[in-house]
C-alpha cells in the first residue's frame, strides 16, 4: 500500500515536470542523455544548476572560456556584484541598470533563470546613503522611505525577469559578534530595527508578484552547530517562521553554503535535515552562494601534492555533501556556486591566504569537486530524489 501510494506521487511529480519545461527556463530543453552538462543533469531532478557571473569577465573577449562555460554549463545566474545597491545607485537618484540588464539578456538568450542578488544587504552600500546617515542629513524616517524606494524600483525594473529574489542577506550575527548572542546585525537593524526584515519582504512582493521572495544567510548549513542557545540556524528558522505567522511573504530561505576545508562541516543527513525543517515551514529553500575554500600553506603555494590532494577531495566532498542534501529535499530549488573557477573567485582577495575554492581551476580544468558533483547528479533518482516541487509565491 505504501509503495502503491508513492508511485502515485512520483507519476503526479512527473507530470509536474512536464508542466516545468513549459517555463522559460528549459523550453526547448528537456533533459538530454547526450548532455552531460550539469545544467541538463540537474534538469533530469528538475534542479536548477547555476553560478554567480562577473560580469568583467563575462565580457573579456580574450577569456571566452567563461562565457561558454556560463551559458553551457548552468540553468540559473546570479549577478555577482552588478545588482548589488552601490552598482545599480552609485549617485543618489540615478540608476545604472546597463551591466545588469546585459546578465538577463544573456540569460535569456540562454534559457537560464535568474537569481536577483540582492536588495536589503549591509555591505556594498552607496557612499552617498552611509554617509548621509551617518552626517545626519538622512534622517530615519527618510532612511526607511529611500529603502521602499530601491526595493520598489529595482523589483519594478527587473519584474517579470527574476526567479527568485534574495531580498534580505545576511541579517543575523555570528557568534563571534558582539554582543555574542546571536542578534539582528548591521546597518539596518541599527537604524531601522529588526521590522525592516517584513517590510522589505512586503515591499519586494507589492512590486513583483511572482518572483520568489528569499532570505539568504551563511552558517546555516544545518542545525546543531556549537551552542544550542546560539545556533544560528535556529534564529533564522525562528525568525522565518514569526515572519509566516504575521503572513509576511517570505517564500524561501537561501543557504549560502560558503565552506572551508579546515573547518568541521556537516555530513549529508544533518545537511538534509535542515533543509527538510524550513520545508516543514512552507518554505522553499535554496543553495545560493557555494564556494569551498582552504588555506594556500607555503607547500600548497610550492605544488606540494601531499598538501594539494586533501584539500582538493575535501572541497569537493563538501560540495558533494550540499548538492546530496539538496537532491533530497523536493523544496530545493537550485543549487548556485559563487563563480565557478579559480581564475575568478572572490576568496582570495577577501580571505587573503585561502583559494582552491571552486569546481574548476584556473585553467578552466574540471576538479574533483565538478565531478563528484556530476556523478551525483547521474547516480541518483527515485526513492531518494524525485523531481522539485515548484514554490508558489505567497500572496
Ligand atoms: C562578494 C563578491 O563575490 C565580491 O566580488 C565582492 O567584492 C564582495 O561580495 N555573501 C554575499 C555575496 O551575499 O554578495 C558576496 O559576494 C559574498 C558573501
Amino acid at each position: 500500500m505504501r509503495i502503491k501510494r508513492w508511485i502515485a506521487t512520483g507519476a503526479v511529480a512527473i507530470a509536474t515536470v512536464g508542466a516545468l519545461n513549459t517555463l522559460p527556463a528549459s523550453a526547448g530543453h528537456p533533459y538530454n542523455p547526450a548532455d552531460q552538462s550539469l545544467r541538463n543533469l540537474g534538469l533530469r531532478h528538475d534542479l536548477y544548476m547555476g553560478t554567480a557571473v562577473s560580469m568583467a569577465a563575462l565580457n573579456d573577449a580574450a577569456d571566452p572560456r567563461y562565457r561558454e562555460l556560463v551559458a553551457s554549463e548552468f540553468s540559473t545566474v546570479t549577478a555577482e556584484n552588478e545588482m548589488k545597491w552601490e552598482s545599480l545607485e552609485p549617485t543618489r537618484g540615478t540608476y545604472n541598470w546597463g551591466p545588469a540588464d546585459e546578465l538577463i539578456a544573456f540569460a535569456k538568450q540562454n534559457n537560464q533563470r535568474v537569481r536577483g542578488h540582492v536588495l536589503v544587504w549591509h555591505n556594498q552600500l552607496p557612499g552617498w546613503l552611509t554617509t548621509g546617515v551617518n552626517d545626519g542629513s538622512i534622517t530615519t524616517e527618510q532612511l526607511r522611505e529611500i529603502l521602499r524606494n530601491h526595493i520598489t524600483t529595482v523589483v519594478k525594473h527587473f519584474k517579470g525577469k527574476i526567479w527568485q529574489w534574495d531580498v534580505v542577506n545576511e541579517a543575523v550575527s555570528d557568534p563571534w559578534d558582539t554582543p555574542s548572542t546571536l542578534h539582528y546585525k548591521g546597518f539596518w537593524a541599527q537604524h531601522l530595527g529588526p521590522d525592516y526584515i517584513a517590510d522589505a519582504f512586503r515591499w519586494a512582493r507589492a512590486a513583483d508578484p511572482k518572483a520568489l521572495l528569499f532570505y539568504n544567510d551563511y552558517n546555516i548549513e544545518a542545525f546543531g552547530s556549537g551552542d544550542p542557545a546560539n545556533d544560528k540556524t535556529q534564529f533564522v528558522y525562528d525568525m522565518a517562521k514569526s515572519l509566516l505567522a504575521q503572513r509576511v511573504p517570505i517564500d524561501g530561505v537561501g543557504s549560502q553554503g560558503h565552506l572551508g576545508t579546515q573547518y568541521g562541516n556537516y555530513d549529508t543527513l544533518q545537511v538534509a535535515a535542515a533543509l527538510k525543517k524550513f520545508a516543514g515551514l512552507g518554505l522553499a529553500t535554496a543553495f545560493t552562494e557555494v564556494d569551498v575554500r582552504s588555506q594556500l600553506t607555503e607547500a600548497v603555494q610550492n605544488g606540494d601534492s601531499n598538501e594539494i590532494n586533501p584539500r582538493l577531495q575535501a572541497s569537493a566532498a563538501n560540495y558533494s555533501v550540499l548538492l546530496q542534501a539538496c537532491l533530497a529535499d523536493r523544496h530545493c530549488l537550485s543549487f548556485t556556486v559563487w563563480g565557478f573557477t579559480d581564475k575568478h573567485s572572490w576568496v582570495p582577495n577577501w580571505f587573503g591566504n585561502e583559494g582552491m575554492a571552486n569546481i574548476y581551476d584556473e585553467n578552466y580544468q574540471p576538479k574533483r569537486a565538478y565531478n563528484l558533483m556530476k556523478g551525483d547528479l547521474i547516480y541518483t533518482g527515485p526513492p531518494y530524489v524525485l523531481p522539485r516541487i515548484p514554490q508558489k509565491p505567497r500572496k
